[in-house]
């Protein structure tokens, strides 16, 4: 298929500076968990986006000196040269297919509390660290300015060494001295980097001057800055910005353009949809006579038009769309919209952040396995026999393992109890704020309607004995989870003592059941979404709900989706009563007995109807039963996959469905050495 005229806007060149950007594709940083841990992994992560079409791939923000350090995180490093043969790496593979690699070095100041390095970060004032570990920044003086300066410089020039064509002075998400100089949140000095907006926009000023010299036309200048800091006028805000332009406009080479913290920068599907950034920066791009990128989880063509028709941007930034689908300029390009695997704002990107391991992603099994496994978001190996495949649930790991199987060439059958695909990932789906995760349905769907190999059989309810009279060679065993109903979790290990009136599963009001009764006591041993949004859904219905968890926050686990902050005012402000720090310990005649997590000190609630999120167990039966039913004749290769093997994420379930696909016919492994590559850290010389 051809490109659509409509979309040829998206594929003009850019001119950045010196180096021209193929077409407006633009891959802002992302971090990815990997890093400097994990440079050959990064490396090839970066090289698939560039193959896929992404003009400009950029690594995520890296630290420009061994003062200061994000400690655990796993981010960029170029404090010296040893640091620069990674960087040769990752910019290869982006060369490899003809993109352009930039670099986003970053002063973190008092965003890093500098565990790692053990001495106090600096700031433009003395003030705690941002987040919660007791340090605090101390107030730069003039030599600590200088210094910082030389060391930006520094590792300007160790970009260009690697061979970088994008280099970043990176002023956004509250993370950067830059920003916080130029705030009047973090800023309250009397010098000439204070005070007036001329002063606060000084170091930035500097630093764009001397990267701008060091670079000296090798490689092109951009800047990231935070448009609005979403605090009033407590902060940075739109009008400041544009004075800013007034003053450092014409020097960079692109602006990129972010608004508030990067929990609203990369805001999730729940609390807002594509664009959610154009309303702040609409009309800044009319400012200054460079390009503009900007951001807001464009996964629409049609979006990604108006955005450059409009004015509003000239180049489409991306990360979570990026990570979903490294091919998605390509799909564009080649007219495959129906390729197109949309990212469902998730953030389950995000933890590998937070977590410290390699990037995962819900829609793309492949995010952070390029090199691990070798697996490919587009590729996979051809079959290696003519075995025939049978997959019973077509939840997300039963799709994911018949579309990557019949993309092996595989005959493949999926057979669906129901009379529709996408199992939980299709239920949830219906609950509020998370419709755009039918996207995992969708895609799937989709692409499996155009693979001959694979029949979808719904309706289709098989027992042991149906499936053994069947000539299948391999059987997945997709069949899901299934909550518990006896308060059984993280907290109870052995069931409860409920007498309540009615107790409830997520599966029960998944599937429409609802609560009898007007009180209802839901509570949350799981700490993920699912607590959170079915209060949610029970309150917008009219319920009273308080909702019980023994973490002191609700959906506690969210903070690493960074949305924890926004389920908990969402809820409060629906009118649930949140009971925090407190378990269910037991319920009888009309009420829920709690304790509190630190005391035990119990108190009654009352209560019609009681939810339980706590923890689920696998519907395996179906593996039992082939097993008894083949009774040690040879038969079928089973297997697990899933939920069905270990309850877990949707992210997981698509994953593990994914690796059943790529694992299918592989001489199998013992299992006692990894299965995938790893990079082994290089032992230091004891003599030197
Ligand atoms: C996993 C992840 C890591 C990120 N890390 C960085 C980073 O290191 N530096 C940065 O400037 N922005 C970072 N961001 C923010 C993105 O660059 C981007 O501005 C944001 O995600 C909004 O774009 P999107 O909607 O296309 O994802 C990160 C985003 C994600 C999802
Ligand atoms: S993990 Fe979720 S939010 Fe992140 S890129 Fe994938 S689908 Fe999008």
């Amino acid at each position: 298929m051809s490109r659509d005229p409509r979309y040829d806007v998206l594929f003009e060149p850019v001119q950045l500076g010196p180096v021209t950007a193929r077409n407006r594709f633009f891959q802002v940083p992302h971090c990815n968990g990997m890093g400097h841990r994990d440079p050959t992994a990064h490396a090839f992560m970066r090289g698939v986006k560039a193959e896929g079409g992404w003009a400009v791939v950029c690594t995520e923000e890296v630290e420009i000196h061994h003062g200061n350090d994000f400690g655990g995180y796993v981010e960029g490093r170029i404090w010296d040269d040893a640091d620069i043969p990674a960087h040769v790496r990752l910019v290869e593979k982006v060369h490899e297919h003809g993109s352009l690699a930039g670099i986003e070095l970053v002063h973190a100041g008092m965003n890093a509390a500098n565990l790692w390095a053990r001495r106090p970060p600096f700031g433009p004032a003395n003030l705690p660290t941002m987040g919660i570990d007791p340090v605090q920044a101390r107030r730069m003086d003039a030599r600590d300015i200088a210094d910082m300066r030389r060391w930006h410089r520094q590792a300007v020039a160790r970009s260009l060494h690697a061979g970088y064509d994008l280099v970043y002075v990176y002023a956004g998400h509250g993370l950067t001295t830059i920003q916080h100089f130029l705030s009047r949140r973090t800023n309250d000095r009397t010098d000439a980097y204070g005070g007036s907006l001329e002063n606060r926009v000084r170091l930035l000023r500097e630093i764009l001057l001397e990267t701008l010299e060091e670079v000296d036309g090798r490689a092109a200048v951009a800047c990231r800055i935070c448009v609005d800091e979403l605090v009033g006028d407590a902060g940075l805000e739109r009008a400041e910005i544009e004075e800013v332009l007034g003053h450092v406009g014409e020097l960079p080479d692109l602006w990129d353009l972010m608004v508030g913290e990067w929990d609203f920068d990369s805001i999730t599907s729940r609390f807002a949809g594509e664009g959610a950034q154009e309303e702040y920066i609409k009309g800044l791009k009319q400012l200054t006579t460079k390009p503009v990128v900007g951001v807001g989880r464009f996964t629409s063509p049609d979006t990604m038009v108006r955005m450059i028709r409009d004015g509003v941007l000239d180049m489409i930034g991306a990360a979570r769309p990026s990570i979903a689908d490294p091919f998605l300029p390509v799909k564009i390009e080649e007219g495959r919209f129906e390729d197109i695997r949309e990212c469902i704002g998730c953030n389950i990107c995000v933890t590998g952040d937070s977590l410290a391991v390699p990037i995962r992603c819900t829609q793309n099994p492949s995010m952070g396995e390029e090199w691990r496994r070798g697996w490919h978001p587009e590729r996979i190996r051809p079959r290696t026999t003519d075995a025939k495949v049978l997959i019973v649930g077509a939840g997300p790991a039963g799709l994911e393992a018949a579309m990557s199987l019949g993309r092996r060439g595989y005959d493949v059958v999926l057979a669906e109890a129901t009379e529709v695909v996408g199992g939980r990932a299709a239920r949830e789906a219906r609950l509020p704020g998370l419709a755009a995760w039918m996207r995992v349905v969708d895609y799937r769907k989709g692409q499996l309607a155009r693979l001959r190999n694979v029949e979808v059989a719904l309706g289709s309810s098989l027992t042991a004995e149906e499936i053994l009279s069947y000539d299948f060679d391999h059987v997945a065993l997709a069949t899901g989870s299934r909550w518990r109903a006896d308060g059984v979790g993280r907290r109870h290990t052995r069931p409860l003592d409920l007498e309540a009136a009615e107790i409830l599963t997520p599966d029960d009001l998944l599937t429409g059941t609802r609560p009898a009764g007007e009180r209802v006591v839901l509570f949350d041993d799981d700490h993920y979404y699912l607590g959170g949004v079915l209060a949610e859904l029970l309150a917008v219905e009219g319920h009273d709900v308080t909702i019980v968890t023994p973490e002191p926050r609700i959906s506690e686990w969210t903070v690493n989706t960074m949305e924890q902050h926004r389920i908990q005012r969402r809820l409060l402000e629906l009118g649930v009563d949140a009971l925090t720090s407190h378990a269910l310990v037991g319920a009888a005649g009309g009420s829920a007995r709690v304790a509190c997590a630190y005391t035990d000190r119990e108190h009654e609630l009352p209560c019609d109807s009681l939810v339980l999120v706590t923890a689920r167990l696998p519907q395996d039966a179906l593996a039992a039963g082939l097993e008894a039913a083949l009774d040690g004749r040879d038969g079928p290769l089973v297997r697990l996959v899933g939920d069905a093997w270990s309850p877990g994420t949707i992210a997981a379930a698509v994953w593990d469905g994914h690796r059943y696909a790529e694992e299918l016919d592989e001489p199998t492994s013992n299992d006692d050495v990894p299965p995938f590559r790893r990079e082994i850290i290089a032992l230091a010389r004891l003599d030197g």
